[in-house]
C-alpha cells in the first residue's frame, strides 16, 4: 500500500503508525488497511473509467466502514448473497446503486433485494427469470435487470476463477443460443426490465484480450437483439477480474490502460454494428481492495528440515488466506519489525493448521536471522483473505485495523474462542 514505509530503525510504518505497535494494541495476525490507498484505488478507476459506473465486488472483501468508503468515494456496490446485501444496506448505502448477483438466489434474498429497491439484479438462469418475475408481480414491482451471458472466453487464469469458458456453471450461454432466448423471454414478458447485457470472464486476468473478445461477442449478441427485436439495451457490464501484482513477476494493466482498451474495443465494434454505445459499468473487486491491505503475522518457530527447507511458522495461516492452498497463488513477505544485515535465506512461510498444504508464502528470501517474535508482513491481502476466512482447527479470525493519518481503528474485530462456543448450542 502507498502509506507504507519502514522507519530509520528498520520497522514498517502504514498510515503513519509502526506495525510493532499496532500488533502491541490489536495483537496478530491482523489485516491492515491503508485507508488512503484504498481511497485512492477507487479515485483511480473512476477517473479512468469516468463516462461509466464502477461497482466494487463486495465478495473481495466487505464490512460497513469500507461500504462507507466506497459510498463516499462515488462508486457503485454489487453484491452476491444475501449477507453481503445486509452488510451494504447496514452501512446506509443507497440501493439504487447496488447490483445483486449470483447463480443460485434464494426466493427470499430477491424478495429482499426487491424490498429494499436494489438498482438492478443480474439474472443467471431461466428459473431464476421465473421465480423474480413472480416476485416482482406479487410485489409489484419492474426491477431492472442485466442478463448475465457466457461468452465462451478461456481467460488465462486458475481454472476455479476462470467463469466464462463454456463448461461451468454461470450465465446464459452465447454459443448455445440461451442467452438470445433468455433476453428475448424477458423482453416478450415485459415484467422484467431488461436494462442490458452481462459478461464477467474470471478473475486475476492479466491479458487483457479476454476483455476484447468479450465485449466483441457479446455486442453482436446486442446487435443480434435490436435485429431481432428493435431494442438497443441500454447498459453493457463488462464485469471485474483485474490481475494485481502479488510478487514483482507481475506487472498488471493500469486503471487508465484498461479503460482506454475497453472502451475503444467498444466504441469500434458499436461503429461496425450501428449500435448506440450503451453506457458502461466494471466490476472491479481485487484491484480496489488487493493491495490496499497487508497481513501482520508473528513468527513463532523456525525448523530447518534436514538442509532441504527452512520453515517459518506464523501464528495464522490457510484459515486466514487460503489462497495459496487453493490456487497455488503466490504471495511475497518481508520481515516487519527490524531491519536485519543477516544473509538472505530461502524460507517457506507456513501456518499453524493441521496439514502441510497449510502454505502462506511458497518461497521467500528472509533474514537468515529470522526468529520467534520477529514479525512478517505479506502484502496484497485485501481481496479474498478476510472473506474465504475459515475457522479451520477453531482458530479465531484476525481482525480487520485500518489506519490512516496515524490513527488505527479496528473496523472489523477479532474474533474470540466466546464466539465460536456462542454458535456451539449442542
Ligand atoms: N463481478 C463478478 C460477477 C464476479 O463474479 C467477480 C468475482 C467480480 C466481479 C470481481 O472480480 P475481481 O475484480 O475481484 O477479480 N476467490 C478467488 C476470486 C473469485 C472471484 C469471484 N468473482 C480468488 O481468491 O482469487
Amino acid at each position: 500500500p502507498r502509506t507504507v514505509t519502514r522507519s530509520e530503525a528498520g520497522g514498517l510504518e502504514i498510515g503513519g503508525v509502526s506495525v510493532a505497535d499496532l500488533a502491541a494494541d490489536h495483537g496478530t495476525p491482523a489485516y491492515l488497511l491503508d485507508e488512503e490507498d484504498l481511497r485512492a484505488r477507487c479515485r483511480d478507476f473512476k477517473a479512468a473509467f469516468a463516462e461509466a459506473d464502477v461497482y466494487y465486488a463486495g465478495k473481495s472483501f466487505i464490512c460497513k466502514a469500507v461500504v462507507r468508503v466506497i459510498d463516499e468515494e462515488g462508486l457503485f456496490l454489487d453484491v452476491c448473497s444475501g449477507g453481503e446485501l445486509a452488510v451494504a444496506l447496514a452501512a446506509g448505502f443507497p440501493p439504487e446503486r447496488i447490483g445483486f448477483h449470483g447463480n443460485n438466489k434464494s426466493v427470499s434474498e430477491l424478495r429482499r433485494a426487491l424490498e429494499a429497491g436494489v438498482g438492478r439484479i443480474i439474472v443467471d438462469s431461466f428459473h431464476e427469470i421465473a421465480r423474480l418475475s413472480e416476485l416482482a408481480t406479487e410485489l409489484n414491482k419492474r426491477p431492472g435487470v442485466l442478463l448475465r451471458v457466457t461468452v465462451g472466453v478461456e481467460a488465462h487464469t486458475h481454472e476455479f476463477i476462470a467463469t466464462a469458458h463454456e463448461d461451468q456453471k454461470f450465465g446464459f450461454s452465447l454459443a448455445g443460443g440461451a442467452a438470445f432466448a433468455a433476453a428475448a423471454q424477458i423482453l416478450d414478458e415485459g415484467v422484467l426490465d431488461l436494462r442490458g447485457l452481462h459478461s464477467h470472464i474470471g478473475s486475476q486476468i492479466f491479458d487483457t484480450s479476454g476483455f476484447e473478445v468479450a465485449a466483441r461477442r457479446i455486442l453482436e449478441l446486442q446487435a443480434q437483439i435490436r435485429d431481432a427485436r428493435g431494442v438497443e439495451l441500454p447498459e453493457l457490464d463488462l464485469g471485474g477480474g483485474f490481475g494485481i501484482a502479488y510478487t514483482t513477476q507481475d506487472d498488471p494493466s493500469t486503471p487508465g490502460d484498461l479503460a482506454k482498451r475497453i472502451n475503444k474495443i467498444v466504441e469500434s465494434e458499436c461503429e461496425l454494428a450501428s449500435l448506440r454505445k450503451p453506457h458502461l459499468s466494471i466490476e472491479p473487486g481485487r484491484a480496489i481492495v488487493g493491495p490496499a491491505v497487508f497481513t501482520l503475522y508473528e513468527v513463532g518457530t523456525v525448523k530447518d528440515v534436514d538442509g532441504i527447507r527452512t520453515y517459518v511458522s506464523v501464528d495464522g495461516g490457510m484459515s486466514d488466506n487460503i489462497r495459496t492452498a487453493l490456487y497455488d497463488a503466490s504471495y511475497s513477505a518481508t520481515m516487519a519489525n527490524r531491519r536485519s544485515d543477516a544473509e538472505p535465506l530461502l524460507a517457506r512461510v507456513v501456518g499453524k493448521h493441521c496439514e502441510s498444504g497449510d502454505i502462506v508464502v511458497k518461497d521467500e528470501f528472509l533474514p537468515s536471522d529470522v526468529q520467534p517474535g520477529d514479525l512478517i508482513a505479506v502484502p496484497g491481502t485485501g481481496a479474498y483473505c478476510r472473506s474465504m476466512a475459515s475457522n479451520y482447527n477453531h482458530v479465531p479470525r484476525p481482525p480487520v485495523v485500518s489506519v490512516r493519518d496515524g490513527a488505527a481503528r479496528v473496523i472489523v474485530r477479532r474474533e474470540t474462542e466466546d464466539d465460536l462456543l456462542a454458535l456451539d448450542v449442542g
